[in-house]
């Protein structure tokens, strides 16, 4: 292919009326309850649910994704723990017809496949829904033979978690081997490769399990690009593709190893400093640290660090650099990010790099010292190996496999505790609630926020609980629990009070609260279990108490006129309001 696939992907549906958006962040912005984008769709779940999307009802991208349960799978042929998806998305607009006629346009007329070397799925049916007809007919005329149309139920039935917007699919399938191709399509057949994932998002899955009809009927498409790059490239392993291929090199160059031999190793130093980079240089800011994004960016960047080793690259090298700035190289046209951080990235790196470093080294001597005699690896020595030497659970866990020795993980976890206990005071200071040294009106946001929550539980009800919130120099955003759509008196009671507060002129005071004293005395808070034991609660005049790592304003003079500019859905049970002090 002379042009690559994402330029292809997307002018192709530009030209078929879709308008590009940007790829979100990796962390993602408003949605905790996962550490990173996982999917395409993820981003725009509140627009699948019926919000209206800025750029329209026809939208295309390629997104960042990160799956952090494939950390361990790493290594083989085709796993990643960052990969980018190509989607395509109708929000009301087409639906199954158009979907799967311009897929197969792209699939034959632009990467030119043969028909012949394609297959797909259907929806076969079930108690709720119905066998995908529509779909099954559509492929038939355009020249996919029935033998070639597989009908499963599992497969073809696509959902991002336990709840949300769902509904069928049809999956495209490609044969990769070189043998022929037999007539009949078997989807357990390995040789079929699935690339291409068209999702018919028509309902909502609810926590008791029932569907309900969301208010559109959309589509919501995925192609990973790495695996379809390998397969139209005609290679076996990811690793091998044009997505890869220059980092290999490079890192056979650094090692002075062939590639054969050293896949693994040279995998997983590939795929780590790749997501690594990508982390680094995400707008969140994320460091390597011991907990959420921070442990996994931790993990990937000492694991790649051990598996450098490995291959008998000298770790006090520049190596990392290297590998580093060639993906960014790679990249850096499609992501501004990196150019943006290009030296965040290579510090973050550096940094976690000489620190892992200082005690890799004793800490690899202190592991084969505590296994000389082929004994598994208790909680206390696990525990030592993570607190002494930087050393991981997984990695202590990946050592002592390649030993075929076990890790008593429980016996490590109760030590971890024991240590955080301990420790409480030491671990205050890390939690700053991502506001740490912003400006002054950020600052008045954020009180503003804290009021605005304390309001909507005395307007709508107790069970008001903060699910996010986001704030610029320009507006708040605020997330919350709620079955219904505010009404205008709502809205007007809520302003009403916030404005009364800000004229009562509250003081805002801080206190250091053991975290479970804080919780018996009221104080409101997102996410208990992220908080250390010793927490700051912030409190306003006597309306408002929450574990917060501040900044504040002093009091609620300073904030002006409170004005809400917008209420809207945000996802199921959660509706968002955009505020703004004028
Ligand atoms: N959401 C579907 C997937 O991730 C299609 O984009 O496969």
């Amino acid at each position: 292919m002379n042009k690559n696939l994402k330029d292809l992907f997307i002018d192709f549906f530009v030209s078929k009326g879709h308008k590009q958006i940007p790829s979100a962040p990796v962390v993602p912005e408003n949605d905790p309850s996962v550490l990173f984008n996982t999917a395409g769709m993820q981003p725009l779940i509140p627009y699948l649910m019926g919000q209206k999307h800025p750029y329209g009802t026809r939208l295309c991208d390629y997104q960042k994704c990160i799956r952090t349960n494939d950390i361990d799978n790493i290594g083989d042929s085709y796993h990643q723990t960052f990969f980018e998806m190509l989607g395509n998305w109708s929000l009301g607009d087409y639906f199954k017809d158009e979907s799967i006629s311009m897929s197969f346009e792209f699939l034959t007329k632009v990467l030119n496949i043969p028909v012949e070397r394609l297959a797909v799925t259907v929806f076969a049916g079930n108690d709720l829904i119905p066998f995908d007809e529509t779909s099954y007919n559509k492929w038939l005329s355009l020249g996919i033979p029935s033998e070639r149309i597989a009908r499963t139920v599992e497969d073809n039935f696509w959902i991002a978690g336990e709840t949300g917007p769902c509904g069928s699919d049809t999956e495209i399938f490609y044969f990769r081997s070189n043998d022929e191709v037999p007539s009949k399509f078997d989807p357990e057949d390995e040789r079929w490769v699935e690339i291409w994932n068209n999702v018919f998002m028509e309902f909502e899955k609810h926590a008791d399990g029932s569907i309900t009809e969301l208010p559109a009927k959309n589509v919501d498409t995925g192609m990973g690009l790495e695996r379809t790059v390998a397969v139209l490239e005609g290679v076996n392993d990811n690793y091998l593709s044009s997505v890869w291929k220059d980092v290999i090199k490079l890192i056979e160059e650094i090692s002075n190893l062939p590639y054969e031999g050293n896949e693994k190793s040279m995998r997983i130093v590939a795929d780590h400093i790749r997501t690594a980079v990508f982390i680094l240089a995400d707008p969140a800011g994320i460091k390597p640290s011991n907990t959420d994004q921070g442990y996994v960016l931790r993990r990937l960047i000492r694991r790649a660090i051990r598996h450098a080793k490995k291959l008998g690259i000298d770790i006090n090298s520049d190596w990392e650099e290297k590998i580093a700035i060639k993906i960014m190289d790679k990249y850096e046209s499609y992501y501004q990010e990196l150019k943006d951080n290009h030296s965040v990235v290579l510090e973050g790196l550096k940094n976690e790099k000489i620190k892992f470093n200082r005690t890799l080294e004793k800490g690899l001597r202190e592991f084969d010292k505590v296994t000389k005699d082929n004994t598994d690896i208790d909680g206390v020595t696990a525990f030592h190996l993570f607190d002494t030497f930087g050393f991981p659970i997984e990695l202590t866990e990946e050592l002592a496999q390649d030993k075929g020795l076990k890790v008593d993980i429980e016996g490590y976890k109760q030590k971890f505790k024991e240590h955080q206990e301990l420790s409480r005071t030491a671990s205050q200071g890390k939690f700053k609630g991502g506001l740490a040294g912003s400006g002054e009106t950020e600052t008045k946001y954020h009180t503003a926020t804290h009021l605005l929550n304390a309001a909507l539980k005395l307007v709508v009800g107790p069970e008001v609980h903060q699910k996010g919130s986001n704030i610029t120099a320009e507006r708040m955003r605020f997330d919350f629990s709620c079955d219904h759509k505010l009404s205008d008196e709502e809205k007007q009671k809520t302003e009403e009070i916030v404005n009364n507060w800000i004229k009562e002129d509250l003081k805002v005071t801080v206190e250091e609260m053991n975290k479970a004293d804080a919780i018996k005395s009221g104080a409101e808070c997102m996410f208990i279990e992220k908080y250390p034991d010793v927490v700051t609660v912030y409190s306003i005049g006597d309306v408002s108490k929450e574990l917060c790592g501040g900044p504040h304003v002093k009091s609620t003079g300073e904030l002006g006129h409170f004005k809400i500019v917008k209420e809207e859905a945000s996802s199921q049970g959660v509706r968002r309001i955009k505020a703004i002090l004028e």
